[in-house]
């Protein structure tokens, strides 16, 4: 692998990255990771060239793949630098096949991978992966960043920012005064609440937890519980989108089938599941049921996405260092240190994050 090819791609990104450049210089020199077989599993966009680009400093033999799910396509000229940098990429999951140290997995695809033995650890990126993770029969260390204040900061920030920047750009430029209804009030969800409020829209927030919609009434939005009813159906049917970010796959077929949503509704996908199921085609979905925000060049902004990226290699450390065992939470040293440095660099106010 010619390292340096990548880092000259890497030059040439314009955006704020002080997380994953401060591991780059720590690994060059320690080298903690040499000769430890990864295969990374995530969504392969210009934002995770910059993250591999520490792994391969710190001496990691890194196979990559790109995160699975319908619409979404891996950033072809990333796919191109590496392949001609001579790093090992592989996307076809069913190709993979050997045994790794380390999986740095993204909704929790690996332990899917039939071929695929892993033999010190595993670090899950998001939500939908995390239950899955958490019933794994392992004594490895399984570390889920989902479980995480640092997670909220890219969810509640950089998801939201992104999500709204991805409407404007592929749905509609003008928001103002539309209505939409969301599906998840959790850490997505609040984020996006929170950048469509800047946009003037008229928000129906609809969720299972009750706590949660007594927040998002507080937050001047209106509210639904999540179940099948004619009022949830008439908000749909009269609104301009609904976007769907829970985590639960199939979510709108178990409430309506296909022919009781109007057609002129926009339905947009921000999770990292097909949480409208089969019965919809893909095809009536914006992005074709992607997650829209990765339909932009740059799916999170990195200044967002910075500390959680970092996070997730220097889990590697962890499985090396530690003797933890089995499903455990972000260790906390990754955590709180990393937002409130986050915090102060850029000087944002981040306490909506401990709800
Ligand atoms: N697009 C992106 O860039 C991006 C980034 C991070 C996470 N994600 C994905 O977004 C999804 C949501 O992640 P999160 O971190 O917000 O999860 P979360 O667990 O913080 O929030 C999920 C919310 O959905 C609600 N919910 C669960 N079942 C529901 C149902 N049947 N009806 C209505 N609401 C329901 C929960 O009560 C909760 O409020 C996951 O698939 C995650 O992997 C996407």
């Amino acid at each position: 692998m010619d390292i340096e090819k990548l880092q000259r791609f890497n030059s040439a990104y314009v955006g704020d990255y002080p997380f994953l450049q401060d591991l780059g210089s720590e690994w060059a020199q320690s080298r903690p990771l040499a000769g430890l077989r990864i295969l990374h599993n995530i969504p392969l966009t210009r934002e995770t060239m910059l993250k591999l680009e520490p792994l391969y400093l710190g001496g990691a033999d890194v196979t990559v793949t790109h995160l699975e799910l319908p619409g979404l396509e891996p950033k072809e000229d990333c796919v191109d630098l590496l392949r001609d940098a001579g790093a090992t990429v592989e996307l076809d999951h069913r190709r993979i096949n050997g045994t790794f140290d380390i999986a740095l997995d993204c909704c929790a695809q690996v332990p899917a991978m039939e071929n695929v033995n892993i033999e010190r650890g595993y670090v899950e990126l998001t939500q939908s992966g995390t239950p899955i993770y958490s019933e794994l029969e392992t004594d490895l260390p399984v570390y889920s960043l989902d479980l995480s204040k640092l997670k909220c900061l890219e969810g509640m920030f950089g998801t939201g920012e992104a999500c709204v920047r991805a409407i404007k750009q592929f749905v509609t430029p003008d928001l103002d005064g539309r209505k939409i209804v969301l599906f998840g009030y959790g850490k997505v969800g609040r984020g996006i609440a929170r950048y469509l409020a800047r946009e003037n829209v008229r928000l129906t927030v609809v969720d299972i937890n009750a706590t949660y919609l007594d927040q998002a009434a507080a937050a001047g939005h209106k509210t639904l519980k999540s179940a099948r009813c004619q009022e949830l159906l008439e908000t749909i049917n009269d609104a301009f989108a609904v976007i769907f970010a829970t985590g639960h796959p199939g979510l709108l077929q178990s409430l309506y089938a296909p022919s009781e949503i109007a057609d002129n509704v926009q339905l947009i996908n921000m999770g990292a599941d097909d949480e409208f199921g089969d019965d919809y085609p893909a095809n009536r979905i914006v992005a074709d049921k992607a997650p829209l925000n990765f339909l932009l060049d740059s799916p999170t902004t990195m200044f967002f996405i910075d500390p959680i990226f970092a996070a997730h290699n220097r889990c590697c450390q962890n499985i090396l260092s530690d003797d933890a065992h089995g499903f455990t939470a972000l260790p906390a040293e990754l955590d709180l240190p990393f937002v409130d440095a986050w915090s102060r660099r850029y000087g944002i106010d981040v306490s909506d994050i401990y709800y």
